[in-house]
């Protein structure tokens, strides 16, 4: 399948649609009025991120600037009829990573002079040192947020004679993190600079005007010539020029694209579905969970984290509590929080938990698991546990979500927003987050020897490129898909982490295909399930490696003795999963407590292609909600 002139995952790659965007980001330059097309560019990136939207638009004059907190429309109301005149400006619409959902953070952001204005998507790693440094220098910041350094830095280089583009260069140079960052100068009204490290940024060109984006769904409505700015190169926008140079200043060459995708391919990376592209993004997105969460000397900060050390130290027992998909990843994070900590862990799913009398004081800790942060359950048991004066964490996706209201300290997945409403990348960061925390606790608690927390760390900084592994060809879960696809029953089976991750399979089956789907303890098949077995019944089993593996090929033949058709997730070169298997998914192997991120993978694939087979639309599933607030 070829799009434009590229190959279409290459490309879809060079655009960084498999990046994670938290925000969506539009600027144009040209002979149009700005506001309109900038306004259209935000609502059609909007499905990226809707805590905020702001535009600013450089004048001779000075700069315009109107954000608000919400909505594109609510920007749009604010703004009303007012027609501003001028023909270059920047917009954006922010999922919030680094400060509140409010106001004073949405972007863009401004120098203390207010002309130069700025928009971002990412993270930069370093800015409470910048902030510090700039706050000491006498710089007034106005916001929470990470980006409004960086109008600080652009604005301390340009005082001192250098123009908007070398100011801008001179400050990405003093940012770690990711970043794409689209800056304009009443100063130099014309212009708009651009640059990227990490996050996708793309130039549109025009006809006596141009374009910049995070996204080419901002851009396609008014051409299709693009240009992917790489990482660590510098675009100076005008009207009728584009130049781009990279981190020393050398000039690059421009190679123009031709997008061919429509509007409804755009929005979705040009991937048919939403869930595809969210299950593609789980390397990106787990890698942002991971980001920045290891100093140095091996030592791990969850800078989310508002419990003192001695609140940690003298827990003794945690609840995790959740519902869903993310209740799977509670279960799967059990097992490492209970062997890294040496702490008890129960897990209840949230609607249980607090009718049942649980014994909670305040040497309970509770952590609360939901994507959303809004299953009114979650919320629910949270509360009641403060109540009961446990401490509470939280894990979400969502910042200023209700749950972090809720809780004594938070810890964000930063998967990105999800669309999908089968949990996709928000489960596999949850995991993540949680493997995290219970490293953390360790290390506090010293339940683990540095080394040993440090080679788990690696383990976990691996996962992102053995995802992309595993999800760089879907053709065997997509056969797997036809021959089953009829198929009324389906049992998935595990034993360790591999139970969790067989539930996940057989919830996302059974959520976007409507067929029946159960994960069972291979252990319990003999309790009951093992009735439900004729010739044909399909029984997926999570087989990679564990200290259990024997035991479940024993499951695996009783299966089979019954007539079961065997799809296994098995590591490659494991003959006995290969021989007993009809079907062979392949994994990379890593260390077992970390397999589920990996074990999942295929099994989410597998319910993708499955319901697309079976003719439904597996972004809406029947009767689902995203997220479930009431009771
Ligand atoms: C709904 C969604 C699931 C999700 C569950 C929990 O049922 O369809 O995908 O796992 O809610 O949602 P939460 O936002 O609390 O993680």
């Amino acid at each position: 399948m070829a799009k434009g002139d590229l190959p279409f995952v290459h490309l879809m790659g060079s655009l960084g649609l498999f990046k994670i965007e938290m925000c969506g980001i539009v600027g144009y330059t040209g002979s149009k009025s700005a506001l309109p097309i900038l306004l259209s560019g935000l609502h059609s990136l909007e499905y990226r991120g809707y805590d905020s939207a702001g535009i600013a638009l450089a004048g001779k004059e000075g700069l315009w600037l109107k954000r608000r907190a919400g909505r594109v429309s609510e920007l749009e109301e604010a703004i009303g009829d007012d027609e501003i005149p001028s023909g270059v400006g920047i917009g954006h619409t922010r999922w919030a990573t680094c400060g509140a959902p409010n106001e004073p953070n949405a972007h863009p952001h401004r120098d203390c002079s207010g002309r130069i204005a700025v928009v971002h998507n990412g993270i930069i790693e370093n800015h409470v040192q910048l902030r510090r440094k700039l706050e000491e220098e006498g710089h007034k910041f106005r916001s929470d947020t990470d980006t409004e350094t960086l109008a600080h830095l652009v604005e301390n280089t340009m005082a001192s004679g250098s123009d908007l583009a070398q100011s801008v260069r001179s400050a990405v140079s003093q940012l770690e993190g990711s970043y794409a960052i689209v800056v304009i100068s009443a100063t130099e009204p014309g212009r708009i600079i651009a640059a990227r490290s990490d996050a996708p940024l793309i130039l549109g060109l025009g006809d006596g005007e141009n374009f910049v984006a995070s996204d080419v769904v901002a851009l396609i409505e008014h051409t299709r010539r693009v240009v992917i700015l790489e990482d660590h190169h510098l675009a100076d926008v005008t009207s009728d020029n584009v130049r781009i140079v990279d981190a020393d200043g050398e000039e690059q060459p421009i190679r123009e694209i031709a997008v061919t995708w429509d509007i409804a391919a755009a929005e979705k990376g040009g991937f048919e579905h939403f869930m595809l592209k969210e299950i593609h993004e789980q390397p990106a997105a787990v890698r942002e969970t991971l980001r920045g969460r290891v100093d140095a000397a091996g030592h791990l900060t969850l800078d989310e984290m508002r419990m003192s050390e001695e609140e940690i130290r003298d827990i003794d027992k945690v609840f995790v509590v959740a519902c869903g998909s993310s209740f799977h990843a509670g279960l799967v994070a059990k097992y490492a929080l209970e062997h890294w900590t040496r702490l008890p862990v129960e897990i209840d799913v949230a609607s249980e938990f607090r009718y049942r009398d649980p014994v909670l004081n305040s040497e309970t800790l509770v952590v609360g698991i939901s994507q959303s942060g809004e299953t009114a359950d979650t919320l629910a048991a949270l509360r009641y546990a403060q109540h009961q004066k446990a401490k509470v964490i939280s894990i979400t996706n969502v910042v200023g979500s209700s749950i972090t209201r809720d809780s004594d300290a938070v810890i964000y997945t930063h998967a990105g927003p999800e669309i999908g409403v089968a949990a996709t990348k928000t489960l596999t960061t949850q995991m993540t987050a949680l493997w995290l925390l219970a490293l953390w606790v360790a290390q506090t608690r010293g339940t683990m020897f540095p080394d040993e927390r440090r080679a788990v760390f690696e383990e976990l900084a691996r996962l992102p490129g053995l995802m992309e592994e595993v999800l760089s060809d879907d053709s065997k879960t997509f056969m797997v898909s036809e021959r089953f696809k009829e198929a009324r029953t389906w049992l998935f089976i595990g034993r360790g982490v591999g139970f969790p991750v067989a539930m996940e399979g057989a919830l996302k089956l059974k959520e976007i295909s409507y067929l029946h789907a159960e994960g069972f303890a291979a252990g319990e098949m003999k309790h009951g399930p093992i009735a439900l077995l004729e010739d044909g019944v399909p029984v997926v089993a999570v087989a990679s490696k564990s200290h259990v593996h024997a035991k479940l090929l024993s499951n695996i033949e009783e299966a089979k003795a019954r007539g079961a058709v065997i799809v296994a997730v098995g590591n490659p070169g494991n003959d006995e999963v290969a021989k007993l298997a009809d079907e062979l998914l392949e994994v990379p192997h890593v260390t077992q407590l970390l397999s589920p991120a990996l074990d999942v993978l295929p099994l989410q694939l597998l319910a993708y292609h499955v319901a697309k087979a079976r003719g439904l639309d597996p972004d809406k599933p029947r009767n689902l909600a995203k997220s479930v607030t009431v009771e």
